[in-house]
């Protein structure tokens, strides 16, 4: 979103900059912030452009399945209401305590999105879901050198907060939290800030705790056709998740004391690219395509064969490509060692988990050099339905 000479972000350009094309309206209020539309084809946060702070969090259904559909049903008011930058219902009477917690008046939607999806574990017959679990929805395997803490993994269900202010989106999870008590728990709830993968190449790319660029080679969100092949679910043996997607999330630590030790030369090495430019090994400019086939004067590959793009890289993976959605998180010291908790917490959107992320993360887990650097320690899957049609509510997608 680029600002006029007022200082103001113009109506046209914040209809630009939050990604109108894909289908997902976002209009600018007079304070300049964007605000995305609840009814779109599309769940927003997935294919709008990054926002720089994120809430990510798991509940689990403790209550019924009457009670569940109900909630959602608030949810889906509540949510509407949210990301239109609205508290999340109106006042009744002084007499209750107040129906928003409050700590947003004035701030504006801040380009809030809500992406909502549902993980395996919700699809019991306890709740008469055991039916409606669409295939593609795995379970995710074990990856070496996984140290998970199961107090970060799973998950009946996910919210997916993002904003530009950071209270934006700890707000609304709140809220809906609040809203959902006694029908649903919260399991894990995880913030980042700064995001680290840009979804655009119009954007400058962002970097990572590693210093380094990400996103460059990422899918670009704004090309439909990508989005339709590889993110967006075509036919499912679940109707319900026609023009849904899923999300993977992993809790990725970094040792970054160690990463930081290293030389300049075994940093870029790592993750085959240039630290400054963000350039392949095998190239000059941050955009030049990997040149996996580039040799040294000693017959050395540029890209290392353990290099983190060349072992990512689609080439490499039967064509596999994710669009990556990733933030930073900095959770305090590790009590054990008194080194930083901090990281990656990786989001990824695929159509097809078990050919996109799995198969990946299979290459990574065995053969990137980055993972000497990273312990991945919360793992969850979820469905994402596609966009809630107007008048419609968020439990009719899997309900039926
Ligand atoms: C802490 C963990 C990680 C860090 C710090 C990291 C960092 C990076 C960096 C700096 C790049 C190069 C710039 C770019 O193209 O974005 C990159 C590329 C990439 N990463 Fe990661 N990454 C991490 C984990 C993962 C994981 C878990 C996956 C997937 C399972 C993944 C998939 C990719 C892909 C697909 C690319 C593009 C490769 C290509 O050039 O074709 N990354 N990552």
């Amino acid at each position: 979103v680029s600002n006029d000479p007022t200082g103001r972000i113009s109506r046209r350009d914040a209809l630009r900059g939050a990604g109108l094309i894909t289908g997902a309206l976002a209009v600018a209020s007079p304070a300049g912030a964007v605000r995305y539309a609840f009814h779109a084809p599309h769940q927003s946060g997935v294919v709008t452009p990054v926002q720089d702070h994120l809430i990510l969090a798991a509940f689990d259904v403790t209550g019924s399945h009457p009670q569940l559909r109900e909630t959602l049903r608030t949810w889906t008011t509540a949510a509407q209401r949210l990301v239109e930058g609205e508290p999340v219902a109106s006042d009744r009477s002084p007499v209750y305590p107040p129906a928003d917690t409050g700590e947003t008046i004035g701030l504006g939607a801040a380009g809030l999105t809500l992406t909502f999806g549902f993980g395996p574990s919700l699809f019991t017959e306890r709740l008469g879901l055991a039916q409606r679990r669409p295939r593609a929805l795995i379970d995710l395997p074990h990856f070496a050198g996984d140290r998970l803490d199961p107090g970060r993994c799973g998950g009946d269900l996910v919210v997916q907060a993002c904003a530009n202010d950071p209270v934006v989106a700890f707000h609304a999870v709140r809220n809906l939290a609040r809203l959902s008590e006694g029908t649903l728990a919260l399991r894990w709830l995880q913030r980042g800030d700064g995001r680290t993968s840009s979804t655009s190449s119009r954007e400058q790319t962002p970097r990572n705790l590693l210093g380094f660029k990400d996103g460059t080679a990422n899918l670009d969100a704004r090309d439909t056709e990508a989005m339709r092949r590889h993110v967006w679910v075509g036919e499912s043996d679940q109707p319900w998740m026609s023009g849904g997607t899923y999300l993977v999330a992993r809790r990725i630590r970094v040792r970054v004391e160690a990463w930081s030790a290293l030389s300049l030369e075994t940093q870029q090495a790592a993750i085959g690219r240039f630290r400054a430019s963000g350039a392949p090994l095998s190239g000059r400019r941050e955009r030049d395509p990997l040149r996996l086939d580039a040799y040294g004067p000693y017959g050395t590959p540029l890209i290392a064969t353990n290099a983190h793009v060349r072992v990512a890289s689609a080439k490499e993976n039967h064509g596999a490509v994710i669009l990556r959605r990733g933030f930073n998180f900095v959770d305090g010291l590790d009590p054990r060692t008194g080194e930083l908790d901090a990281g990656l917490m990786f989001i990824c959107y695929q159509n097809d988990p078990a050919h996109q992320f799995v198969t990946l993360q299979s290459r990574l887990s065995e053969l990137d050099a980055l993972s000497t650097y990273t312990v991945h320690t919360g793992s969850a899957i979820f469905a994402c339905p596609p966009g809630v049609a107007r008048g419609a509510s968020l439990d009719d997608a899997v309900f039926g």
